[in-house]
């Protein structure tokens, strides 16, 4: 089963979107198997962001993503991954469309207030690193009625 990994960064925590951001997942029809809110250390957020450690913006993603408690999520369903970066918007809050998540609340690339995994190899490789093994196996009764 696709999973991926969203996370409610520390502004969208403060700007009180952790709820807007779940029922966006949940109506869709996406089953939540992993949620635990957490102050993530500098350590486990430069793994999480390993690909990015050239960039000049680096050690002001790592200061902003460890300014506060997130909420680490894993989503699971069809075409996941994709549909999940779909809801989320570009990530530059300026070119995501209305109608998205970082279009309809956060305006700078710094402060895009939500995470979700960018590859079906990555959703899985992130969903381990933050939750290890710890996700739900269980099936939601209402799947008849999202899925032919
Ligand atoms: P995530 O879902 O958060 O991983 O975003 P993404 O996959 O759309 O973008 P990417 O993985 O390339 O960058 C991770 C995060 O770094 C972004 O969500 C931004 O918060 C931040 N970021 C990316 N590019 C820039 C930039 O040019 N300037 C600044 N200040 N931050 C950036
Ligand atoms: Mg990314």
């Amino acid at each position: 089963k696709e999973v991926t990994f969203i996370m409610v960064k520390p502004d969208g925590v403060q700007r009180g979107l952790v709820g807007e951001i779940i029922k966006r997942f949940e109506s869709r029809g996406f089953q939540l198997v992993g949620c635990k809110m957490m102050s993530p250390s500098k350590e486990h957020l430069e793994k999480h962001y390993a690909d990015l450690k050239s960039k000049s913006f680096f050690p002001g993603l790592i200061k902003y993503m460890s300014s506060g408690p997130v909420v680490a999520m894993a989503w699971q369903g069809k075409s996941v991954v994709k549909t999940g970066r779909a809801m989320l918007g570009a990530t530059n809050p300026l070119e995501s469309n209305p109608g998205t998540i970082r279009g309809d609340f956060c305006i700078d690339i710094g402060r895009n207030i939500c995470h979700g995994s960018d590859s079906v190899e990555s959703g899985k490789h992130e969903v381990e690193l933050w939750f290890g093994e710890k996700t739900e196996d269980y099936s939601l009764c209402t799947e008849s009625m999202i899925y032919e």
